[in-house]
C-alpha cells in the first residue's frame, strides 16, 4: 500500500505502513554516512564506501540536482515510529526508448535489516510508478554474491530473468549480475 502525502515535493513524499519515503535533505548526511562508510554494509554496492562526511554531502547534493530531471525517484527512508533515517533507495526512469522503464536500487543501515523494510519501500514506489507515472517495466540487478537483494526483488513480485556474465566492472572486479523485472498488470 502507498499513499502520496506531499505532491508538491519532487519526487513526491510517499507513505507506507511503517515508512515515509521523502526526498533527500542536506541534514541527512550524518545518518547516511553512518552506513555508507561501513564496508560490510556497502560490500555489494556499485560504489566504494564513503570516506568522509564530505563524500556523503556530495552524494546528497548530486541527488538533489538529479531531481530536476524529473526522472529520479531516490528517497530517504524514514521509520515512522522513531523518525530515524534507516536507509535510502529509489528508481531511475530511463529516457527515449527507455522512458517507460525504471530501475530500482536500495540500501538499508544494517541495524534495520531483516524487517522487510526494503521490500515495503520498493513495493510502494513500484505501485506508484505503475499507477501514476506510466511505467511499464521495473527492473533491478544484483551481484551474484548478494542473494539477499534478490529476495527483496522476489518479495515485491519481480521475476528472475537471467544471469549476465561479467556485466560491469565495479569494486575492482568484473561483476556477474542477476536481473529481475516485473511488468505492469502481469
Ligand atoms: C538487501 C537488503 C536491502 C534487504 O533489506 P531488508 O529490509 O533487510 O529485506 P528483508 O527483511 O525482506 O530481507 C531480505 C533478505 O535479506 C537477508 N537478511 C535479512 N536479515 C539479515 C541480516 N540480519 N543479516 C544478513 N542478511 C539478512 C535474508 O536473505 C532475507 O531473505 P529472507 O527474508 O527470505 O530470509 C539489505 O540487506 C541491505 O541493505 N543490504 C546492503 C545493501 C544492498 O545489498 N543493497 C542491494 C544492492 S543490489
Amino acid at each position: 500500500m502507498y499513499k502520496i502525502i506531499d505532491k508538491k515535493r519532487i519526487p513526491p513524499v510517499i507513505e507506507t505502513e511503517r515508512l515515509i519515503l521523502r526526498p533527500f535533505e542536506p541534514a541527512d548526511a550524518p545518518a547516511i554516512f553512518a552506513y555508507s562508510s561501513d564496508p560490510e554494509n556497502t560490500k555489494y554496492m556499485l560504489w566504494e564506501p564513503n570516506k568522509t562526511l564530505k563524500d556523503t554531502e556530495k552524494f546528497i547534493s548530486d541527488e538533489i540536482e538529479k531531481y530536476k530531471t524529473g526522472r529520479d525517484y531516490d528517497y530517504a527512508f524514514i521509520l515512522k515510529k522513531t523518525g530515524a533515517l534507516i536507509g535510502t533507495g529509489g528508481a531511475a526512469v530511463g529516457e527515449g526508448i527507455f522512458a517507460r522503464t525504471a530501475e530500482i536500487g536500495y540500501i538499508l543501515d544494517k541495524r534495520y535489516w531483516g524487517n522487510g523494510y526494503a521490500p515495503e519501500a520498493m513495493r510502494a514506489l513500484s505501485d506508484y510508478l505503475f499507477k501514476e507515472k506510466g511505467i511499464r517495466r521495473i527492473q533491478a540487478k544484483h551481484f551474484i554474491a548478494n542473494p539477499a537483494s534478490g529476495r527483496v526483488m522476489e518479495k515485491i513480485g519481480m521475476r528472475y530473468e537471467g544471469t549476465f556474465a561479467e556485466y560491469l566492472f565495479a569494486r575492482g572486479a568484473f561483476q556477474t549480475v542477476k536481473m529481475y523485472a516485473m511488468i505492469k498488470d502481469s
